[in-house]
């Protein structure tokens, strides 16, 4: 997807907020995500960047602001199960532990969201088989998830994330618990998702390593975001 042909962001916020007791974290947070785009949020620990991404992916309902998803205006605004199904067919996600489920295989896991809406399991399993060749682990296919290395699973988790073709992608710390190699190559597989899939792509983060590849960079601090490094 060409970024300048995309008429409207893959994601908005605006003027988001959230205090826990005398704490604001998010103190009027704006934010826009292009179609394309792989835009990082840094910040210490603690600072609300994991709130942040939780307001943004329709997870936990700030106190405050709007959340738009491409065409999905105010995304807080709707209710169970409406809000669940858009997130599900709009937003990926990629977490530092990525969670599989023991006794399914790995193309099996990367099927789960597409049974679950409604697709025989026999193409979706052939949908996730494509996608896991994409990230060069055919092989690990029809293997157990206990049996890959961590930057194996990690990648696993960015094949699911791609499954039902998001608009959005989103990654609390995707490199946490991986080494630099395997960190590098989760890096330069979310940069290849933004180009080929046209997705946009937000990188929750503390490691420079990955910040460094991303369009842009935002740090997040006081409950403020500030614009670290532009495109
Ligand atoms: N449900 C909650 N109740 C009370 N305080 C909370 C809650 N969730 C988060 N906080 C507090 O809000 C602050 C921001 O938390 P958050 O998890 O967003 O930080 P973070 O930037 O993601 O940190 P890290 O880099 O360690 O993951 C922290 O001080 C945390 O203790
Ligand atoms: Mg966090």
């Amino acid at each position: 997807m060409n970024r300048a042909s995309t008429a409207s962001p893959a994601l908005t916020g605006r003027e988001l907020a959230q205090s826990f007791g005398e704490r604001s974290v998010l103190d009027g947070v704006d934010l826009t995500l292009d179609c394309g785009e792989v835009l990082a949020v840094v910040g210490m620990s603690g600072s609300g960047k994991s709130t942040l991404l939780y307001a943004l992916a329709g997870l936990r309902q700030p106190e405050g602001g709007t959340v738009a998803w491409g065409g999905h205006a105010d995304v807080w605004s709707l209710r169970e199960p409406e809000i669940t199904l858009v997130r599900r067919s709009t937003c990926g996600f990629v977490f530092q532990f990525p969670a599989f489920l023991d006794d399914l295989t790995v193309a099996a896991n990367v099927a789960v969201p597409l049974v679950v809406s409604g697709d025989k399991p026999r193409d979706a399993r052939e949908r996730a088989r494509q996608l896991l060749d994409r990230f060069g682990l055919s092989p690990l296919a029809e293997d157990f998830p206990s049996t890959l290395s961590g930057g194996e699973l990690q990648r696993a988790s960015i094949a699911r994330a791609l499954v039902m073709d998001p608009s959005i992608i989103f990654c609390d710390e995707p490199t946490g618990a991986l080494d630099e190699s395997n960190s590098e190559l989760v890096v330069s597989e979310l940069l290849r998702v933004a180009a080929e899939f046209g997705a946009g792509v937000l990188i929750v983060t503390h490691d420079p390593s990955v910040w460094v590849k991303c369009d842009r960079v935002l740090r997040l601090d006081e409950g403020k975001l500030i614009e670290e490094r532009a495109a």
